[in-house]
């Protein structure tokens, strides 16, 4: 009999901290840096983020997301073989974040690794979760997004650090005998390694290079929308769907704009978008996640519904995952 995995658990979590527009608008005008709540909402949809505290870290949220998740799919964390967590605002250079989580989870013995894909670093963990399950080198995996994005934003550059927010959301991903998954796309182009990055890195001892996120929002956002159409027709093809048959399409929660414009390509009302842009604005990995636990807990998304989780981000990277929830 043919192996699937399937989610049986969401989780997330925000730090506590939120800011709306005019609250950032305000911490903004005190380093004599001009936005409005007006231009922010008109260009992205997002009205408020929520940034950790200093001494938090991405496994800290991590934390919390995971054991949300776990009690939903009523999984023990000694029960977890593996955990994959994406991530772009590590804790350390290493060990992986996913290793100190499973630490703090009070797990161990499981594989426990890192993926770095950016904003789809989701669609990629949960994929490589999905094949691992799928070959029997894992039964019970945590998968996780985690982010504390406010940690690499430029507070003196107006054209990005209005976009970002911190959080967590993870799933627990469990062998079975019917799907589950039904079909992934993965991608990658590294000649647009410039239009989206954090140049800078560690050598001897400093930092080198700028460690702050730079973006060109422009070339992003034309390249985003065509990604997200390409792969969102493959990965429907793979399983023999069309997009009329999605329940939800959960795209990564980066600009109102870009979600809109997929919608429209893929002739889907936005009533069947998954939208927390708004509320969380853009916390890169862990924003699929959120965006999957909010409509699973808010009662949106139900169980045997057919989703399209889907991502887009530096690298360039983009990805899809088709599947029944
Ligand atoms: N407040 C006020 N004015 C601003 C701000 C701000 N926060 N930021 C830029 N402006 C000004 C610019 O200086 C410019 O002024 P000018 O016309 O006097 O020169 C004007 O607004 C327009 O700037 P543009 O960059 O042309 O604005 P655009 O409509 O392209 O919107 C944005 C910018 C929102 C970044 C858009 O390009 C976008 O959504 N890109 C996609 C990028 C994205 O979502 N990235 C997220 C990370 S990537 C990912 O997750 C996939």
């Amino acid at each position: 009999m043919r192996r699937y995995s399937r989610i049986t658990g969401t989780g997330s979590y925000l730090p506590p901290r939120r800011l709306s527009n005019s609250d950032l608008v305000q911490e903004l005008a005190a380093k004599g840096v001009e936005t409005s709540d007006d231009w922010i909402v008109e260009r992205t949809g997002i009205r408020a983020r929520h940034f950790a505290a200093p001494d938090v870290c991405s496994s800290d949220l991590a934390l919390e997301a995971a054991r949300s998740a776990l009690a939903a799919a009523k999984v023990a964390p000694g029960d977890i073989d593996l955990i994959i967590v994406a991530t772009s605002t590590p804790d350390m250079v290493f060990p992986s974040t996913a290793c100190i989580l499973q630490h703090k989870l009070g797990a161990a013995g499981g594989a426990a690794f890192d993926v770095q894909a950016v904003c789809s670093g989701f669609v990629y963990a949960l994929t490589i979760a999905d094949a691992m399950i799928q070959t029997g080198s894992a039964t019970r995996a945590l998968v996780i997004g985690s982010e504390v994005f406010s940690r690499i934003l430029d507070f003196t550059d107006r054209t990005t650090c209005v976009l970002f927010g911190d959080g967590a959301g993870a799933v627990v991903l469990e062998a079975s005998d019917s799907p589950g998954i039904l079909a992934t796309d993965l991608h990658a182009d590294g000649k647009h390694v410039g239009i989206l990055c954090v140049p800078g890195s560690v050598s001897g001892g400093k930092v080198t290079g700028d460690p702050l996120l730079k973006m060109d929002g422009q070339a992003v956002f034309k390249l985003a929308v065509g990604v997200l159409e390409d792969s969102a027709r493959a990965v429907l093809s793979k399983a023999g769907r069309a997009a009329a048959d999605l329940d939800w399409l959960i795209p990564h929660q980066a600009n109102i704009r870009i979600m809109q414009s997929t919608a429209k390509r893929l002739k889907l009302p936005m009533d069947r978008v998954m939208v927390t842009v708004d509320q969380h604005g853009n916390t890169s990995a862990a924003s699929i996640p959120l965006a999957l636990d909010a409509g699973v807990r808010g009662g949106k998304i139900l169980p045997g519904q057919l989703l399209m989780l889907e991502g887009v981000g530096g690298g360039f990277t983009w990805g899809s995952v088709l599947l029944s929830l």
